[in-house]
């Protein structure tokens, strides 16, 4: 099958932020699982660069247009590269292909008889590029983005959009889905009842744009240059034969994807522009909502835009492109806020995969020498396998049928199931209680292959979404990603005696809360990092620029800041950042075993969630070593080490000590989870 995706070409006199990236982002995640499925898939982005708004704003850069729209032009194309956008071609509107196309589709239009000179009178829009009637203004104002219009009066190149009424309704009526979702398709449904007027597709009064084609004394309206692009990318307008056979493969486009303030145009403009070239109509428009910043829509007119580099940078890539696909319902607006990031980040990434990914394949190298056990068939269809093992099986359908519509949050909440259901099938079985019995041997290598093939089968689902988490899981696993995997993705598959790669931990937990973050983002003194074995780039960087949207928290009463000067007599306390620097974390022990020839001393092995380590304690003379065993303790876990009766100590634990010298381990209110931050 032919998956030909694009999305709009973003205007240039801004810099790429989370809107543009939000699009992209999705198509790419579309065109991702596409090419799982094994289509032959051509993926479209790229800018749109005429127009008397760029002019303007190279003329206030004091540059030339050209280069002005070269360097702007690029930062997109770094921004999407730099977020892992798997995009085939990159389509500039300044280049010459382009110019090429769009004459041939006006020429087309024009011969057919749809294009015809007059004289416009009426409101401009500069920054949405649209002619507003004059019944339509909002205190003098754009109505789409709330700018001042202008009044233009030149001689004009019309389109006879009014012929295309007709045709255009009983396109509506005959592909009720050809705009997604149905609120968009019925606004385009009453607009068009209102009836249509021709519209002004030249302009004089600048110089900035596409020649008409006899006439270069007018430019093109952008929209009309614009819209071309989509067939531009596929060979339109190109006389190399083999520029025509790509055009007939891959036109008509199946989806191009759209913001909502953009569907007039697509769904009225672009078919009528099409038909009148005898030329066919896209797939489908779909069309997505609008990030808000505390309810206004992010714009760079605004200035309320997240650049997504600030996210990148702290939380790390696949964190960001996660966030967006799971929190954006696809077609309804969305909030971003950094709480709800932050609560994502900890809650579904560190807590919910990351710790799946790393338990599932800790205890294969622990058991089994990491080689995938091979399972007892008998005990594969008890309950608890042969459940995760169907569920694991309607996610594979489910995710996906919900990616190719576009509803990301749905698929990535259906993996999401799948990664909870194997917490809790993991906590039912038990391996590490298995593991002390021999004769629970085939239970054992039973429970950990369910497991690790379930998270197989997550990390291939979520290589549309997160494509380089998704293939560290796989190299955890041991599982070469294949281009084509999704085909014949199936639970239950993955073989036996496969060698797993080495456990990484992908999400190491961000302990700071959201003030911390702030703070630290603004320049203030940073906490020690998040756990000391993570191989992600996150933990090693600071957070060096302040994310845009939220601004500098006011410091703690009590704490030492710049604001607040510290006393100037030696003040023993600690600030927060001094405490932070004190890794106190929950550990799991494994086995305790008293050191020979020490009255005293304790070697303990304890679970951090990440790693286990030897910690030799003090505590010998207190506790039974059998009685320590499974018993949740609070360590301190950057400690120099140390060697004690020749034993190399990694830690200490936390405790108290009566008034006769005996230890008390601290305990919890409850069992919180190896590796937990401790404050
Ligand atoms: N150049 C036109 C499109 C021409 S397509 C032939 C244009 N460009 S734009 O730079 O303004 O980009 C608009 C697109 O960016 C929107 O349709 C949407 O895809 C994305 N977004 C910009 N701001 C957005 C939000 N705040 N939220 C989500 N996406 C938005 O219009």
């Amino acid at each position: 099958m032919r998956f030909y995706i694009t999305t709009p070409i973003y205007y240039i006199n801004a810099a790429p932020h989370l809107g543009h990236a939000y699009t992209t982002l999705v198509a790419d995640a579309v065109a991702r699982a596409h090419r799982l499925s094994g289509h032959d898939v051509f993926f479209l982005t790229g800018t749109d660069e005429h127009g008397q708004k760029v002019e303007r704003a190279a003329q206030k850069a004091g540059m030339p247009t050209k280069l002005f729209a070269d360097q702007t032009s690029q930062a997109f194309r770094t921004a999407f590269a730099d977020l892992n956008v798997s995009n085939d071609d990159f389509i500039r509107t300044t280049e010459p292909r382009h110019f090429r196309a769009a004459q041939e589709l006006w020429r087309r239009v024009r011969d057919n008889g749809y294009i015809y000179k007059g004289q416009y009178e009426g409101w401009y829009c500069t920054v949405d590029e649209i002619f507003v009637p004059e019944t339509q203004l909002v205190d003098g104002r754009c109505p789409t983005c709330g700018n001042k219009v202008e009044k233009i009066a030149e001689e004009s190149y019309f389109f006879r959009l009014s012929a295309f009424e007709e045709r255009l309704r009983e396109l509506y009526a005959s592909r009720p889905d050809f705009v997604t979702p149905a609120v968009r398709r019925n606004e385009i449904v009453s607009f068009l009842e209102g009836g249509l007027q021709d519209l002004s597709v030249s302009r004089t009064s600048f110089t900035w744009g596409i020649p008409v084609p006899d006439d270069p004394a007018h430019v093109m309206y952008v929209w009309f240059d614009a819209l071309t692009n989509y067939m531009t990318a596929v060979g339109y307008g190109d006389a190399d034969a083999s520029a025509a056979g790509r055009f007939s493969h891959y036109w008509p486009a199946d989806v191009h994807l759209i913001g909502k303030e953009i569907v007039r145009q697509h769904a009225i403009y672009w078919p009528a522009f099409l038909m009148a070239a005898d030329l066919p109509l896209p797939g489908q428009l779909v069309s997505h909502g609008w990030w808000l910043m505390e309810g206004a829509k992010m714009s760079k007119s605004v200035g309320n835009v997240v650049r997504p580099k600030d996210y990148v940078d702290r939380f790390g890539l696949d964190a960001f492109r996660y966030f967006v696909m799971r929190e954006m319902i696809f077609g309804q607006d969305a909030d971003f806020t950094d709480e709800a990031f932050l609560g994502r980040y900890n809650a579904d990434l560190a807590n919910d995969l990351g710790n799946l990914a790393s338990r599932a394949t800790t205890m294969i190298h622990r058991y089994c020498g990491g080689v995938v056990p091979a399972p007892d068939a008998v005990l594969l269809v008890r309950e608890p396998e042969a459940d995760l093992r169907e569920r694991t099986g309607v996610a594979i359908a489910a995710v996906k049928a919900r990616t190719v519509e576009f509803q990301l949050s749905l698929a990535l909440r259906e993996i999401w199931d799948v990664v909870s259901a194997t917490n809790r099938y993991i906590v039912t079985r038990e391996p590490w209680a298995l593991a002390k019995d021999p004769a629970k041997r085939a239970e054992l290598d039973t429970a950990l292959y369910t497991a690790l093939d379930a998270l197989r089968v997550v990390a291939e689902l979520l290589r549309p979404f997160m494509p380089d988490a998704a293939e560290r899981i796989l190299a955890m696993v041991g599982v070469r990603p294949d281009s084509g995997a999704w085909g014949a993705l199936a639970a239950g598959d993955l073989a036996p005696g496969t060698r797993l790669g080495e456990t990484i931990q992908l999400f190491p937990r961000i302990d700071q809360t959201v003030e911390e973050l702030r703070r630290l983002a603004a320049g203030e003194p940073a906490a020690p990092p998040t756990p000391a074995s993570s191989t992600t780039s996150t933990k090693e960087k600071r957070v060096t620029e302040l994310p845009q949207n939220v601004p500098p928290a006011a410091p703690a009463a009590g704490s030492s800041s710049a604001a607040t000067p510290a006393p100037a007599a030696a003040d023993t306390r600690l600030s927060i950042d001094e405490f932070m620097k004190v890794d106190l974390r929950v550990a799991r022990v494994l086995t305790a075993e008293r050191v020979p020839n020490s009255k005293k001393l304790m070697k303990l092995t304890i679970d951090l969630g990440t790693e286990q380590r030897t910690i030799v304690a003090g505590i010998a003379e207190a506790y039974e070593a059998d009685a320590l065993v499974g018993r949740t303790v609070g360590i301190v876990a950057n400690l120099k080490p140390a060697k004690l009766m020749g034993i190399e100590s990694n830690g200490m634990i936390l405790a108290a000590s009566s008034a006769d010298g005996k230890p008390m381990l601290i305990s919890f209110d409850g069992t919180p989870e190896p590796g937990t931050r401790i404050r």
